[in-house]
């Protein structure tokens, strides 16, 4: 079973950021599988602290992607969903602090563990009319 099925989440109208959601899904349960493994028998913590660095990075370029997206386009929400980003990404610093900082992996894995409401959440509600949005411009743009 998968921490969150790409199903799960609205299909985008904007195909890279379609593209980037079910690229980031893969990489959130591939750190699922990594820390299950990791709390049964401790012995592949270099690979999960690994995989939890891609899945860190991946959520950034995703984030600022898709708000180089809205400005380009002057999506009129912009700074609501700028603001949705920016409190995922502190709530993902404050854990890799404790993380990185304090050896504490646990606060990591249980963030990423917490974190599938949050996504779906979004996606379904903030990124989707985002997309629509952005999809209509962009028609507009190559008439
Ligand atoms: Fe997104
Ligand atoms: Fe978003």
């Amino acid at each position: 079973m998968a921490l969150l099925y790409a199903e799960q989440v609205e299909y985008l109208d904007v195909e890279e950021m379609q593209e980037t959601h079910e690229d980031e899904i893969k990489l959130l349960n591939e750190v699922d599988k990594l820390a299950t493994k990791y709390l049964i028998n401790k012995s592949n913590l270099s690979e999960l602290e690994a995989k939890l660095d891609e899945y860190i990075a991946h959520v950034k370029v995703h984030f600022a992607n898709e708000e180089r997206l809205m400005r380009k386009y002057d999506f009129p929400s912009y700074d609501m969903h700028k603001t949705a980003h920016d409190m995922f990404l502190t709530d993902v610093s404050y854990a890799v602090k404790q993380w990185k900082e304090y050896g504490n992996v646990d606060k990591i894995i249980n963030f990423i563990y917490k974190s599938p409401e949050w996504i779906v959440l979004h996606i379904n509600t903030v990124d989707t009319p985002t997309a629509r949005y952005i999809a209509q411009q962009m028609a507009l743009e190559k008439e």
